[in-house]
């Protein structure tokens, strides 16, 4: 499917996105066990900027946040006087794989809630990416609740196995170390959270 029919189709979400808190619950439990101090922090498919926003409280020097829906963008944008007045945050409309920085300049990967559109070819990317020892946060469904289908069906990448326990989303960050997985739930939503360390 092209991008901009992907596109077309988040567009179509960008409205009432925010109203389901789960997503940014999700980005925020990506952030929490950062430390702070990065200089450059990617949110990779960015939506309306959850991860990027939570990623402020990190003190970061600059956040790019990539996003192939424009109005997703523009819900994003629109948050930025309050949540982000200095304007660390740069928002932009493309792929976000490949993320478009030079490889190893970032410190930290963000990926929050994405992971099922973008597909494991993503993680050859953040491995590119990210500096030696920078940070990986994604989370991912598991095969056991995420049943796509209708229209839906078409946006999800087949290269990518979902797990379905902790063990198997960790296995995911096949080449980063230190990586640790966990399950994210609130109240019957749970996705898995993984936290990793390029090597
Ligand atoms: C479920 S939303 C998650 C948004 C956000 N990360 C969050 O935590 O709420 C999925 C997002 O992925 C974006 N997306 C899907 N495929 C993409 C791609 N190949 N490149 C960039 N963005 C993509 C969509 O436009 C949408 O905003």
């Amino acid at each position: 499917m092209d991008h901009d029919t992907r596109a077309d189709f988040f567009d179509s979400t960008a409205e009432n996105y925010d109203e389901d808190t789960f997503h940014a619950s999700v980005a925020e439990a990506l952030v929490l066990p950062l430390p702070e101090g990065p200089e450059l922090v990617l949110d990779v498919a960015c939506g309306t900027g959850f991860a990027a926003y939570a990623a402020l409280r990190l003190k970061p020097s600059r956040v790019l946040a990539v996003d192939l829906s424009p109005a997703m963008l523009a819900r994003a944008e629109a948050k930025a006087p309050l949540q982000d007045p200095s304007g660390v945050v740069t928002w932009q409309a493309g792929p976000a794989v490949p993320m478009p920085v030079e490889d190893h300049t970032a410190d930290v990967v963000l990926c929050a809630s994405s992971l099922h559109f973008l597909g494991a070819v993503a993680f050859a990317d953040w491995r590119r990416v990210l500096r030696p020892g920078g940070r990986l946060a994604f989370s991912v469904v598991s095969g056991l609740r995420f049943r796509p289908s209708g229209q839906f069906e078409a946006f999800v990448p087949r290269d990518l196995t979902f797990p379905t326990d902790e063990t198997e989303a960790a296995a995911l960050a096949a080449g980063f170390v230190d990586v640790s997985a966990t399950t994210f739930a609130v109240g019957t939503r749970s996705v898995f959270v993984v936290h990793a360390t390029a090597p």
